[in-house]
């Protein structure tokens, strides 16, 4: 039976056994849904300047004020990076470019997320309540 062959019905027991394909495609889900949760957020917080200057910087600057906020963006960071990321290791992989080697590119994907993540943590919590 081809590895491709999943049988007439899908066995959903199969999460367990561990491929990096199958976690690239469910972080890439969860973290395309979480961007797209956040631009809701984004657009609440950025219309506040449609009600002058004076309140959308009061709001930046009480939302900046919570620590909560900033590991928030920590995490934002992290969801965008690995989705830019991965979103590029897939546009290879639909070209066919790369495919014996995905494995090793979506482990580079989480690497490099992680690197990136880590440095921006100076900057994200530097001057955090
Ligand atoms: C440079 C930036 C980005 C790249 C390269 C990228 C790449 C991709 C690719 C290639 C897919 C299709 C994956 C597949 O073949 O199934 C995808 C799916 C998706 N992306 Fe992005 N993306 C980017 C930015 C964004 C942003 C900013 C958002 C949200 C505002 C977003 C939300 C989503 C969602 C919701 C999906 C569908 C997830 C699903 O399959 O349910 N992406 N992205």
């Amino acid at each position: 039976m081809s590895t491709l062959d999943r049988g007439t019905v899908e066995n959903f027991g199969r999460w367990r056994e561990f491929s990096a394909g199958m976690w690239a495609w469910v972080f890439h889900k969860f973290t395309g849904w979480v961007l797209v949760g956040y631009l809701f957020t984004h657009i609440a917080v950025l219309s506040t300047a449609t009600s002058g200057a004076e309140l959308y910087n009061s709001t930046l600057v009480g939302l900046e004020s919570l620590l909560v906020v900033r590991f928030l963006e920590v995490g934002l960071l992290a969801v965008a990076v690995f989705h830019i990321l991965n979103g590029v290791r897939l546009l290879f992989v639909d070209l066919g470019v790369g495919l014996t080697a995905q494995d090793k590119s979506f482990y580079a994907s989480l690497a490099l997320t992680g690197v990136i993540v880590i440095a921006s943590i100076p900057t994200f919590l530097g001057g955090a309540v």
